[in-house]
């Protein structure tokens, strides 16, 4: 499974970088917000950190916009995927952009039948938000489960990658279930690395060393 960082904070993508565990990044509009920066000077700035598919929003209601703004973000840099929320007119744009060879990743989805859509139009990444399927009561997870297994009866090549990650298990159940990608919050990726038997390994390890012989 890829693992993608969800941020469009650079110190936080320098830090997992530098951890062998971002293959990309994926950003939004809140989380552009979140760090109160603009966005085409962001995702240059990502790209020169992270060699991988880094995803920029666009934002237009319509069609002709989306492709707009997809045939500009592709410009920033070759390592740019964009970001199309889901919808007719989303699907429309993601069937134009795949014509001239921009890769796309849809956001917004919440159902096996938007993702199928997503697969048909040539989107190369499709995201399904676990978090928020979660806060209302929908289990998530079953939603990837369901995708990668039409995915599979079809052999469709678009991209399962599992957004709106929000704990550990959320990432533990994404490679059980054979997820092309997760993209995870920084805090998240930090929990990844903790386990209180590893603590207390260490503490016993340092306590001992020191009743070890230095000479
Ligand atoms: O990539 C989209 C994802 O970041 C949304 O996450 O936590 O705002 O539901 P969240």
């Amino acid at each position: 499974m890829k693992f993608f960082i969800d941020t469009a904070d650079v110190k936080e993508i320098r830090a997992a970088w530098e951890m062998g565990c971002v293959d990309g990044v994926t950003t939004n509009p809140s989380l552009l917000a979140k760090v109160g920066r603009p966005l085409e000077e962001t995702i240059r700035e990502i790209c020169s950190i992270v060699d991988g598919p880094i995803s920029a929003e666009a934002v237009s209601l319509d069609a002709p916009g989306l492709i707009a703004e997809g045939r500009q973000l592709a410009k920033i840099h070759d390592n740019v995927v964009v970001k199309i929320p889901m919808g007719v007119e989303g699907m429309k744009a993601v069937k134009a952009l795949t014509a001239v060879g921009i890769r796309t990743n849809v956001t917004l989805c919440f159902s096996a039948n938007q993702a199928l859509l997503c697969a048909k139009a040539g989107a190369t990444y499709v995201s399904p938000f676990v978090g928020r399927l979660d806060d209302i009561s929908q289990d998530g997870m079953e939603l990837i489960a369901d995708i990668i297994s039409i995915f599979r009866n079809y052999d469709y090549r678009t991209q399962v990658l599992v957004a709106s990650i929000r704990n550990p298990v959320h990432v533990l159940q994404s490679a059980r279930l054979g997820a092309d990608v997760a993209t995870v919050p920084f805090s998240v990726i930090q929990q990844l690395s903790q386990h209180p038997l590893t603590d207390a390994g260490i503490a016993k390890f340092l306590k001992d060393w020191e009743k070890v012989p230095k000479k």
